[in-house]
C-alpha cells in the first residue's frame, strides 16, 4: 500500500509518491509567489477560474485600506464555475449520508445537482429574490443545503446561511441585521436517531421580521402541506423551468454573509465576495487536499461554519471533484460510523477538528481497529490548535502512519486556509501549522510592534497584499469593520491570534481576544453574557472559557443576582436562557454565583483573574481591582463546588 509520508530526522515529509503527485512540490513556489503576489494571484485566478469578461491588468489588486478588491471589474458568475463547467465529465459531486442507517445514500452527479440548482434558482426568481437581496438559510446538512446555497450564487443573491443547531432568537437576529425576505429550512433533522424540529424555531424566528417567504424542506415528514408564508421546498421545484441564466457579477459583488462572533455581544456578518474568494477557495482545496479526478473529499464541517462552506461544498465543486457530507451525529449509531462512511464510500481526503479526534480518542480504539481506511491519502485539521497526543493518534490510527496531516489555520473572516503545510512540500510537524500560503505573508508582532524573537509569543497579523479570500467588510457596519481588524496595527489585518515562530514555521497559540472555541465552535464570552444578563434575576455575569479535554475549551459562568437567591433550579434556568438566545452549542458547563466580579477602577471585569481562579493558579493584578476582596469569596466558593 502506498505510503504518503516518510521519516527523516525525526520529521515527517512527503514521500515520492505525494511528492510526484502533488500539484505543488518545490518550495520554490513560496519564493516566486512572493516576488509578485499581485501577479501569481492574477495568474491563479485566470486559469483557474471562468470568467464572463476579464479584469484589467491594472486592477488586479486595488487597495484604499481598509478595503480592497481583487480582480476589480471582472465578470463572473459563481454557480457557472461550480457547476457549469463541469458538467460534461458525468461526475458524482455530491455524496449524502443521512443519519439512518436504513435510509439510502444520494449520490447527485455535476448534471443532476445542476438541473436541481437552476430550477431552484427560478423558484427563488419567483418568491421575488433580486440580485443583491439577501437569503437565509437555516438548514441541517443536506443536499438541499448546498442547492440552496448554489442557487442564490446563480442569481446573484447573498446567502446568510445560520448553523441549524443556532436558536430561534440567533436565527431571527441574523435575519433582522441582514435584512432579509426569504429563508430557507426545514421541518427537522436527524441526530442520534432523533427527530430534530426546526419547524417551531422557524415560526418563533420570523415573528416581526419582514420575512415574507419561507421554503421548507420535508426532511422528516412527506405528508406535510404548507400555506400562508410559507411553501414546500421539493412542490416548488417540480414546478420550475429547468434553466435559469446565470447573473452576471462583478469580482467585488458579494457573493455571501456570514456571522461570527467576536469580542462583543451582536454577532458581526462577515461579507464574502465573489471572485476572490472563489480563487482562494479553489486553489486552496486543490493544493492542500491535492485533488484529482479519482478523489472523494469529505469535510465534516457543518454548512453553518465557514469551514463547512468552503471545504465541505465551495473548494471541492470548484475544482471539479467529488464531495461527501453526512447529515448526523460522528457516534450514531455507534462510533464506527464515521470510519464505515470512509469505507464504504472510498473517501481519500478527510477533514475535521480536533475537538472530534479527542472524542473519538475517548470512544477507545476498539471502534477503529478495524477499519483498514486503504483509501485515505490526506488528512486535515482545523478550528483550534491540535495538541501532539491527538495528532498522533489521528496519524497512526486514521492515517496508519501512512498520511499526512496538515493542520490548518484561517478564519471565518479568511474564507479559505492562510497557514498550512503543503502536502508535497512538508514538512508535519505536530502543534505547527506551517507556513503562509503562496502569495500571502504574516508576521507576529509583540506589544511594540515589531516583529518577535525566537520563539516569542506575538500577534498574528497578516500584511498587504491581503489575501483574495479575505472578508470585504462587516455588513452594514464599517466601523465594526475597522475596530475589529484595522485599529490596533497600522495597515496590517489583525487576526487576533497568538502565534510563534518555531524554525521559520508558525504555531498558533490560540485567541487573544475574549472569543471561545468549544468544541471548534467559535463563540464570544460576551454573547453568552448577554444572554444570561437576560435573564430577570441577573444583575451582570462574566463568561470566561477553561480548558476541557475533548472540547478544547468550555464556558464557565459567574454570576451576580439582582434577586432571588443562588439554587441549582437556577443554575439550570440560566443554561436554559442561553439555548434559548443562542443554542445548545454555547451553553455554559457550570454556574458559579457570586456576589462582585473582579474590576478595575474603570469597571472593567477582569476575566483574566477568573480565568486563573478556576485553574487553580494565583491570579496576578489583584492589587489594581477596586475590588480585591472579591477575589478570595470567588476562590472560595470555586474551591466549593
Ligand atoms: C482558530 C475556522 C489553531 C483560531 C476556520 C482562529 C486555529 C479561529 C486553527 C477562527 C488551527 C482555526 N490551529 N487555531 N489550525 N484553525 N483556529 O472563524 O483561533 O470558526 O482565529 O474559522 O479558530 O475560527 P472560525
Amino acid at each position: 500500500m502506498n505510503s504518503y509520508v516518510t521519516k527523516k530526522a525525526g520529521k515527517y515529509w512527503p514521500s515520492k509518491v505525494m511528492k510526484k503527485m502533488a500539484w505543488v512540490n518545490s518550495e520554490k513556489i513560496y519564493k516566486d509567489a512572493a516576488k509578485n503576489p499581485v501577479k501569481f494571484w492574477g495568474k491563479l485566478a485566470q486559469e483557474g477560474l471562468t470568467w464572463e469578461k476579464p479584469w484589467e491588468s491594472k486592477n488586479t489588486y486595488v487597495q484604499k485600506l481598509p478595503y480592497f478588491w481583487w480582480f476589480k471589474g471582472g465578470k463572473l458568475n459563481f454557480c457557472v464555475n461550480a457547476l457549469d463547467r463541469h458538467l460534461d465529465k458525468n461526475k458524482t459531486a455530491l455524496i449524502w449520508v443521512p443519519e439512518p442507517v436504513k435510509e439510502k445514500i444520494i449520490k447527485l452527479t455535476y448534471r443532476q445537482l445542476y438541473d436541481k440548482v437552476n430550477k431552484f434558482a427560478n423558484v427563488l426568481k419567483k418568491l421575488g429574490v433580486k440580485k443583491g437581496d439577501r437569503v437565509a438559510i437555516y438548514l441541517p446538512l443536506i443536499p438541499e443545503a448546498l442547492i440552496s446555497m448554489l442557487a442564490c450564487t446563480r442569481i446573484g443573491a447573498i446567502h446568510t446561511v445560520v448553523f441549524s443547531a443556532f436558536s430561534a432568537e440567533a436565527l431571527k437576529a441574523r435575519i433582522i441585521d441582514g435584512d432579509v425576505r426569504v429563508l430557507i429550512s426545514a421541518d427537522g433533522y436527524y441526530r442520534r436517531g432523533k427527530k430534530e424540529d426546526l419547524s417551531k424555531k422557524v415560526s418563533q424566528a420570523i415573528k416581526g421580521t419582514k420575512i415574507k417567504k419561507v421554503v421548507m424542506v420535508r426532511r422528516l415528514s412527506k405528508k406535510k402541506n404548507y400555506s400562508g408564508k410559507f411553501t414546500s421546498f421539493d412542490k416548488e421545484v417540480e414546478k420550475a423551468d429547468s434553466f435559469c441564466k446565470p447573473e452576471t457579477m462583478n469580482s467585488e459583488d458579494p457573493l455571501f454573509i456570514l456571522y461570527t462572533s467576536g469580542t462583543t455581544g451582536k454577532p458581526k456578518g462577515v461579507v464574502h465576495d465573489t471572485g476572490g474568494y472563489a480563487t482562494q477557495a479553489y486553489y486552496t482545496t486543490k493544493w492542500n487536499f491535492n485533488l484529482h479526478e479519482d478523489d472523494v473529499m469529505w469535510c465534516t464541517a457543518d454548512i453553518g461554519w465557514i469551514t463547512g462552506h468552503t471545504y465541505a461544498f465551495y473548494g471541492p465543486l470548484l475544482t471539479g471533484n467529488t464531495t461527501l457530507i453526512y447529515e448526523g451525529a460522528p457516534d450514531f449509531p455507534n462510533p464506527s460510523r464515521w470510519w464505515k462512511i470512509i469505507e464504504q464510500n472510498k473517501v481519500t481526503v478527510f477533514y475535521t477538528a480536533p475537538t472530534v479526534i479527542r472524542m473519538y480518542m475517548r470512544f477507545g480504539d476498539k471502534y477503529i481497529n478495524k477499519y483498514k481506511l486503504k483509501s485515505l491519502r490526506i488528512l486535515g485539521t482545523v478550528g483550534e490548535p491540535i495538541d501532539k497526543e491527538a495528532w498522533g493518534w489521528y496519524f497512526k490510527k486514521i492515517g496508519k502512519s501512512r498520511c499526512p496531516i496538515l493542520d490548518t489555520w484561517w478564519q471565518t473572516e479568511t474564507g479559505g486556509t492562510l497557514i498550512n503545510t503543503l502536502p508535497g512540500i512538508g514538512p508535519f510537524v505536530p502543534t505547527i501549522a506551517g507556513k503562509s500560503f503562496p502569495g500571502t505573508k504574516h508576521v507576529i508582532l509583540n506589544k511594540d510592534k515589531k516583529q518577535t524573537k525566537g520563539k516569542e509569543v506575538g500577534f498574528l497579523v497578516q500584511l498587504s497584499p491581503f489575501a483574495p479570500g479575505m472578508l470585504h467588510g462587516v455588513w452594514n457596519n464599517h466601523k465594526k469593520y475597522v475596530e475589529t481588524y484595522w485599529k490596533k496595527f497600522k495597515n496590517k489585518y489583525d487576526t487576533s491570534d497568538g502565534a510563534y515562530l518555531d524554525k521559520g514555521l508558525i504555531r498558533i497559540t490560540g485567541r487573544t481576544d475574549d472569543v471561545m472555541k468549544v468544541a471548534g465552535h467559535r463563540l464570544s464570552t460576551a454573547e453568552l453574557e448577554n444572554a444570561i444578563d437576560n435573564h430577570p434575576s441577573v444583575n451582570e455575569s462574566a463568561v470566561v472559557p477553561v480548558p476541557d479535554k475533548i472540547k478544547g475549551e468550555i464556558p464557565i459562568a459567574f454570576v451576580v443576582l439582582e434577586k432571588g437567591k443562588p439554587s441549582q433550579e437556577l443554575e439550570k434556568q440560566l443554561k436554559k436562557q442561553v439555548d434559548k438566545e443562542i443554542g445548545p452549542t454555547a451553553r455554559p458547563s457550570k454556574v458559579f454565583f457570586v456576589r462582585n466580579l473582579p474590576k478595575t477602577r474603570s469597571g472593567k471585569i477582569m476575566r483574566r483573574i477568573l480565568k486563573s481562579i478556576l485553574k487553580q493558579e494565583e491570579p496576578k493584578g489583584v492589587s489594581t481591582l477596586v475590588n480585591p476582596d472579591s477575589v478570595e469569596e470567588i476562590k472560595k466558593i470555586v474551591s466549593q463546588k
